[in-house]
């Protein structure tokens, strides 16, 4: 395990740079037939038709036949939670809404009270077997979400726990960490939201700078939970403060959050299913990833975000699983690439640059992962298949057959 690999005979195929690649560029993969690709110490450094010969110190893969990828990046999961809410998918199914149960008092409320009476071994642990199942779909980095405490103790919690899985040494994922203690407003701010905005502003983002807990800061900007001008005031101040922004926006109703993405410069606006022309237009204009998140359609029978408008319209899209025990209790990639390509209007090649580089855009890692190239980590997936439409085609079938990070191979049993 010393991140030194040699793979031959693949073919290669990687979206290219170190931004994020927006509109109909989303189509333009490289593809390299008969490839080697050489890892030195977990970083790539080397892609093309030389079959390096002297492998002296490195391991040394066959791909003959086999496709191989940069890792997936999903960039917007709620990784760590007490409990599960089973019994609120049953009553979606007979026809209540998300928000309707929400303001019953369940919903995220129900997994706050689950995740701030967890131990952090449980947590960790319940973390962890997600991360299996994503590490076999051919995910190598995630990003992970606080937002179940929304009370001190509990926020970080959380995001101890994200940053210490991280620097596991045998960790099968890299995880970045957006602290989101605007998930919900807690029973101990009721009727206060402003304030709550406040003592988060004053009091939290401090401690998540100061101890580099969190590398970004998001927001559920939504009808009946946080409005737009609490969402501008919280990540204009998280913004000043360094953190980058990603904000869940207009997931239930047409609300306003694209729009201030935009305005903000936001690394992502997520969700979108409702988001209006102007959002679209604003994500587009100011370089704002759309991050769609089909799962959550499928699972709350929402209708698709209009991935199909926001690419013509010049947006980088994203996708991503959202996983979490509410909306959409699923990471699954292969139902992320179907679901992409059958109802959103996704090519597979859009949808390939949307689960590797510009996930990694989304959380501001472009420059590191998200391609296989000269100079970023090793992160690679190697699919049964010797073509990449095997993605969506594969319906819900994990088509990956072994998945390598740094370099090295993973011993990835679930
Ligand atoms: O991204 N919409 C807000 N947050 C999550 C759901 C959280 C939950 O229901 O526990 C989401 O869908
Ligand atoms: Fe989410």
């Amino acid at each position: 395990m010393n991140g030194n690999i040699i793979i031959r005979n693949a073919k290669v195929v990687t979206p290219t740079g170190k931004t994020a690649v927006k509109g109909k560029d989303m189509n333009n993969l490289t593809i390299i037939s008969d490839a080697t690709v050489k890892v030195t110490e977990g970083i790539i450094t080397y892609v093309g038709n030389d079959p390096c010969s002297n492998a002296a110190g490195y391991e040394t893969l066959d791909a003959q036949g086999k496709v191989l990828l940069p890792g997936f990046v999903d960039s917007h999961t709620h990784l760590i939670f007490g409990g599960f809410r089973p019994e609120e998918f049953m009553w979606r199914m007979k026809g209540d809404s998300y928000m309707s149960i929400m303001e019953r008092g369940g919903g995220i409320w129900n997994t706050v009270c689950a995740t701030r009476q967890a131990s952090k071994e449980y947590l960790k642990e319940k973390a962890r077997h997600f991360i299996r199942i994503m590490s076999r779909m051919g995910v190598t980095t995630v990003e992970g979400k606080s937002g179940y405490g929304l009370d001190h103790d509990t926020e970080i919690k959380q995001l101890e726990i994200l940053n210490e899985l991280n620097s596991e040494s045998d960790r099968l994922v890299d995880i970045s960490t957006t602290y989101l203690g605007a998930h919900a407003l807690p029973r101990e701010f009721e009727g206060r939201p402003d304030e709550y905005i406040d003592y988060i502003i004053n009091e939290m983002l401090t401690e998540v700078k100061d101890r580099k807990l969190a590398e970004n800061c998001d927001i559920f900007c939504e009808k009946g939970v946080f409005t737009v001008e609490q969402s501008r005031k919280l990540l204009s101040a998280a913004k000043a403060m360094g953190f980058g922004v990603k904000i869940h926006a207009d997931e239930i109703v047409s609300f306003g959050g694209a729009e201030l993405a935009g305005e903000l410069k936001a690394l992502s606006a997520d969700h979108l299913l409702h988001a209006s022309d102007e959002g679209i237009k604003a994500m587009a204009d100011n370089g704002t990833v759309a991050t769609l998140l089909p799962l959550t359609a499928f699972s709350l029978k929402e209708p698709y975000a209009r991935a199909r408008q926001m690419i013509d319209s010049g947006c980088a899209v994203a996708l991503a699983t959202d996983l979490n025990p509410g909306s959409c209790c699923s990471g699954s990639i292969p139902l992320t690439f179907a679901l992409a390509s059958i109802y959103m209007g996704m090519t597979v090649e859009e949808a390939i640059t949307a689960m590797t580089l510009n996930g990694a855009a989304a959380i501001d890692k472009a420059d590191r992962i998200g391609s296989i190239e000269t100079g970023k980590k090793g992160d690679l997936v190697l699919l049964e298949f010797d073509t990449h439409h095997a993605l969506p085609y594969y319906v819900g079938m994990n088509s990956v057959r072994l998945t390598i990070k740094d370099g090295n191979i993973l011993d990835n049993k679930i």
